[in-house]
């Protein structure tokens, strides 16, 4: 049985270029001035904003790709709107992004630049030689769940790395992706925010919960004191109050037996103590809610099944906190649903495959 303090150190080992590296967000800069450059010959009135779970916390990812949005002065005033999904908003952004393709194609002629029509959200990806990646146009839901993350995560700066932990094994054993994949890392970060929000459910009564000292409560774990995150009404975030480019936050190294002792709990948390069969993942609600009362259930799968063409599951259910009735888990299958419960078992076991 591997220790909780082996565990840690195993990931910090392996993510060693993380801490003090240089995580810089030149090159989102360097990218934000390049796109916002080409928006401003095609749509000046645009804004450029930056989201993504690591740009959002200030720092770039060698690996991760950073996602711009391209707003609106309304979107922006209006910054706690809901995205409309209707074909004539989609044309729209389709057509804004079409002449932004156009204008980056014209002015770095050495960058791969790939418009994406059909996607539910549509959205142009590039290539350019140090940094990948996607512009989007007058959505607001990415940078507000981003928010909504950056303000989870820094509520306790340690958890960060629980959900850099996570991510990365999550793209190492094959689970991520949007194609072939089971969840996105933005998938995987919500899981592990609502973890650390309701890790304290379905366990012992006997398990005491205090008030720390910064107001987040804490409780005993083992005789340990693990800080607690407070909930957060998801409809307080808006974009207007939103940097465009959020501000650096520099990644401290964690105590590495706390780190384990979580990641051993995430997986104890999704394998054993929360209902998956009965329960939806939501970051939207203060109290548990069930797939049934937001009718995500078998009969509505088969009914969704039956007459789209996109097939859509209901077996890990992840609501989105902003966009209206849509299931994060949705691509996971019954077949991917077992086998990312083995993946579980077995990243629990071998310190996410480190050790
Ligand atoms: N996003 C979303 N809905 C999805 C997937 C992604 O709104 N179904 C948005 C989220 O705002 C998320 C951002 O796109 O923060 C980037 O998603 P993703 O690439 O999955 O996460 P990253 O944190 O950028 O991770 P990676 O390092 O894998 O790129
Ligand atoms: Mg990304």
């Amino acid at each position: 049985m591997l220790s909780p303090a082996a565990i840690g150190k195993a990931i910090l080992d392996h993510h060693a270029s993380l801490i003090g590296a240089d995580l810089s967000v030149k090159r989102v800069h360097d990218a934000h001035s390049l796109v916002k450059n080409s928006l401003d010959s095609v749509a000046p009135d645009l804004k450029l904003y930056t989201f993504g779970s690591s740009t959002v916390f200030g720092f770039h990812e060698p690996k991760s790709d950073v996602d711009f949005v391209a707003l609106r002065q309304e979107d922006i005033v209006d910054g706690k709107g809901g995205d409309s999904t209707s074909q004539l908003a989609k044309g729209l952004q389709t057509q804004v992004l079409a002449k932004l393709a156009a204008s980056v194609r014209q002015k770095n002629v050495q960058w791969a630049v790939e418009e994406v029509r059909r996607a539910r959200v549509p959205v142009v990806k590039v290539k350019a030689p140090h940094i990948d990646f996607d512009i989007t146009a007058h959505r607001r839901n990415g940078v507000r769940n981003s928010a909504l993350l950056r303000h989870y995560l820094t509520q306790v700066p340690e958890n960060r790395w629980l959900s850099i932990a996570i991510k990365s094994w999550s793209k190492r054993v094959g689970m991520n992706g949007p194609v072939g994949g089971y969840l996105t890392s933005y998938g995987f970060n919500i899981l592990v925010v609502y973890y650390l929000l309701h890790r304290r459910r379905h366990e012992q009564p006997e398990v005491e919960q205090k008030e720390g000292q910064d107001g987040a409560a804490s409780a005993s774990v083992d005789g340990k004191q693990q800080k607690e995150l407070t909930f957060i009404d998801k409809d307080t975030l808006d974009v207007s109050l939103i940097p465009p480019i959020p501000e650096y936050l520099a990644l401290e190294p964690p105590n590495p037996e706390t780190l384990g002792e979580q990641v051993l709990d995430f997986f104890d948390f999704y394998l054993s103590r929360f209902p998956m069969e009965s329960h939806v993942i939501s970051l939207s609600h203060k109290e548990p809610i069930t797939k049934q009362s937001l009718n995500w259930t078998k009969t509505a799968e088969d009914m969704k099944n039956n007459t789209s063409m996109e097939k859509v599951f209901y077996r890990l259910c992840i609501e989105d906190p902003y966009e209206v009735n849509l299931n994060v888990g949705r691509n996971v299958s019954p077949f991917k649903f077992d086998l990312m419960k083995k993946h579980f078992v077995k990243g629990r076991a071998t310190a996410l495959g480190l050790l």
